[in-house]
């Protein structure tokens, strides 16, 4: 795998993360977000809801249990099902570009899209002005997927990585995660992102992370998920961390499946 390091990048290390940070309700703006119904289904989900677990696609989940190799995994998804095709797809990162807003992340900040992958936020990104995009990800099939999609252009950088091997040369003015951290459901790993992402972010920058929330979905792409409430990511995120906003919403897959999710806009410290 191509490892990418930034010449501009600091290597400067924050102290780990403390959990356990109350949520500061008072200065947080709360609000459900439902986006557009998207067209009807085209294909059977890989994603199981909590309350009705399919026996088929839980053998599905067990058989990727035991899928070592993590690149290998995520290219195929993509490749299986197309861009187009895959549960997490968003014709729209709507609710995305609202907490970038949100959060006044100006145009020169330099963004990481961490798990990227071929999201189109990227793209919208890139329509509003900003110069410097970061998008990581373990599979090369989507990375490619977006860069044709994009085009080679100075304002961005695709990085295929692992993120639970991959030490930030740089530190970002904003950390983008959408449906990456919930993947992680083994302390270490989780104890790993979090310390990338100390080392990743820049004083005063902006986190956005979103999940699946506590009614979601316990598999995607036939692994296992670990699910949160607001509260529940910000006290893994702790007091280095001060909520700006969080939303709940429904995301409806290409196949027509509601998928209750948690997302999280938060200033580092
Ligand atoms: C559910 S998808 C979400 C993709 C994208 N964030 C979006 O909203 O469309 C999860 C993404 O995380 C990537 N991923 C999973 N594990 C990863 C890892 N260890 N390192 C880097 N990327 C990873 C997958 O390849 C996939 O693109």
């Amino acid at each position: 795998m191509a490892r990418h390091q930034d010449p501009s990048g600091s290597e400067d290390r924050v102290k780990p993360l403390t959990p356990r940070a109350p949520l500061r309700a008072d200065k947080t703006d709360i609000r459900p977000f439902c986006p557009p119904q998207p067209p009807l289904p085209t294909h059977d989900e890989l994603c199981v809801a909590s309350s009705n677990p399919a026996p088929m696609l839980a053998k599905v989940a067990e058989s990727a249990d035991a899928v070592t190799d993590r690149a290998d995994h995520w290219d195929s998804a993509y490749r299986d099902r197309g861009v187009a095709g895959v549960s997490w797809f968003q014709s729209e990162p709507a609710l995305s570009l609202e907490l970038i807003e949100r959060l006044g992340v100006a145009p020169d900040a330099a963004v990481m899209d961490v798990g990227g992958g071929a999201s189109s936020l990227v793209d919208h990104l890139v329509d509003r002005g900003f110069t410097d995009i970061s998008v990581l990800d373990i599979s090369q099939a989507a990375l490619e997927d977006a860069r044709l999609r994009v085009g080679e252009i100075a304002a961005v950088r695709w990085l295929h990585e692992d993120l639970l091997s991959w030490n930030p040369a740089r530190r970002y003015g904003l950390w983008h995660d959408r449906a990456v951290f919930h993947f992680l459901t083994e302390e270490a790993d989780r104890d790993r992102y979090l310390d990338c992402l100390g080392s990743g972010i820049e004083p005063g920058g902006g986190l956005i992370i979103a999940t699946f929330a506590e009614d979601g979905p316990e598999y995607c792409s036939g692994l296992r998920v670990a699910r949160y409430s607001a509260q529940d990511l910000l006290n893994l995120l702790g007091p280095e961390f001060q909520a700006v906003a969080v939303r709940r919403e429904l995301h409806m897959t290409p196949g027509g499946v509601v998928q209750p999710f948690t997302w999280v806009a938060a200033r580092a410290a």
